[in-house]
């Protein structure tokens, strides 16, 4: 049992301090739930003047309980930092980030870190949504489909978040190098996705940018979702919430619902667009507002092109492709299964209060036999195929 309990040193310059001084990782190598987690203590104000005093002041602490052969329980203090990991290969880069293949020296165990530019991130004011992916990501440390966060810590230069790594990449890449993949490929992966975001979903995590490139696969072929930086944070629900709503799900999942069930809060109304043209909801572009429906939307999106090959929306500009998701303008490859279409047009509806619901999705035909939960983690992944068009056009004529 570890449990991380701070991150030491603090950019303690202006607004960085809050991105980086509180930066803490409750979750450990083994995948055991930490006991709590306390910011360690750093003079506020005081910022190290040296690599060897970043080294010890911006390191992560981890206490990690040992059980004796004798039974009793010893306290060990780790303390993660760069000089702890020996940094492979680029796995990705975005605009303020570069994600790298590493391994811990001591245990010989692979993670991705990912490597943020402290200097650039304030000067783009993007230091919120550093502490949006830190906070969202140890709240969703507990679930086999999401990238998992072991430690932060960093230097003079750098913010390091310590990540699963998932060895296979993108499942996009598959789709893209296939050209599509057949309805038990599909059936699995989007299983495990919408899986994972039923459980950001009832922690009060909304992803905002859902995409086949934050899709990843780990060793096992099973989906890893990541990149928490667009998430919107809700208040946390509590366990008896968290009780209570699983049992209201049961209790009103054919009613109608409100728009102000789509826990709407107007001052989050969103100035600039966030996401992804091809996958962003027609109520980000109208209204301005992403809510919960708002990444089924992108599921249905990410649904579609792992059949069709391409997602449903797609032009030569973000503009065309805004008209067209806002006029719902997209259409079905011939051949397209009947019951992955019927689950598509459920979920590509305008209207986010109209929209299918996880559980209605969970119970749709074209899921029929999944079995969600604990048990669908446990399955071994079906050989990736694409999804035969001829055929399955041949079998649309017929019928
Ligand atoms: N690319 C971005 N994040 C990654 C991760 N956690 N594992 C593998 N590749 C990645």
């Amino acid at each position: 049992m570890e449990r991380t309990v701070g991150t030491g040193g603090g950019l303690a310059a202006a607004a960085a301090a809050a991105a980086t001084a509180t930066a803490t990782t409750p979750t450990t190598p083994t995948g055991a739930r930490p006991n709590s987690a306390t910011p360690r203590s750093v003079e506020p104000g005081h910022i190290p003047s040296s690599s060897a005093e970043w080294q010890e002041r911006g390191a992560a602490v981890a206490v990690r309980e040992v059980s004796g052969e004798d039974g009793n329980v010893q306290i060990r203090i780790i303390r993660k930092g760069v000089k702890d990991f020996t940094f492979g290969r680029v796995l990705g880069e975005g605009s303020y980030s570069t994600v790298v293949a590493a391994t811990d020296r001591q245990t010989l165990r692979e993670y991705a870190i990912k490597v943020l530019d402290k200097r650039h991130i304030i000067k783009e004011k993007k230091v919120k949504y550093v502490n949006i992916e830190k906070n969202t990501l140890n709240r969703l440390g507990d679930h086999p489909g999401i990238v998992r966060l072991y430690y932060t810590f960093q230097d003079e230069r750098s913010l390091y978040f310590v990540l699963d790594l998932a060895p296979n990449g993108e499942l996009f890449s598959f789709v893209k190098k296939l050209g599509s993949l057949n309805e038990e490929c599909t059936q699995y992966y989007c299983a495990q996705l919408l899986d994972a975001v039923e459980y950001m979903h009832t922690h009060g995590v909304i992803h905002r940018d859902l995409k086949p490139e934050n899709v990843l696969l780990d060793s096992n072929m099973r989906v890893k979702v990541t990149d928490f930086g667009s998430a919107k944070l809700l208040p946390m629900p509590s366990a008896d919430e968290l009780a209570a709503l699983a049992q209201k799900r049961d209790d009103d999942d054919h009613r109608p619902r409100r728009a102000d069930a789509l826990e709407i809060d107007e001052s989050e109304r969103a100035n600039s667009f966030v996401g992804t043209a091809e996958y962003v909801s027609p109520e980000l572009l109208t209204d301005k507002f992403a809510s919960k429906p708002s990444d089924l939307w992108a599921f249905g999106c990410i649904l579609y092109q792992c059949i069709a090959g391409r997602p449903p929306f797609k032009a030569a500009n973000e503009f065309q492709t805004f008209q067209k998701i806002t006029a719902l303008n997209y259409v079905f490859p011939p051949g397209f299964p009947a019951a992955a279409r019927d689950l598509v047009k459920r979920l590509l509806v305008l209207d986010p209060t109209k929209r299918i619901q996880i559980d209605d999705i969970k119970r749709h035909d074209f899921f029929k036999g999944i079995e969600f939960g604990p048990a669908l983690w446990k399955r071994k992944a079906p050989r990736l195929q694409p999804f035969n068009f001829r055929q399955g056009v041949g079998h649309y004529v017929l019928k």
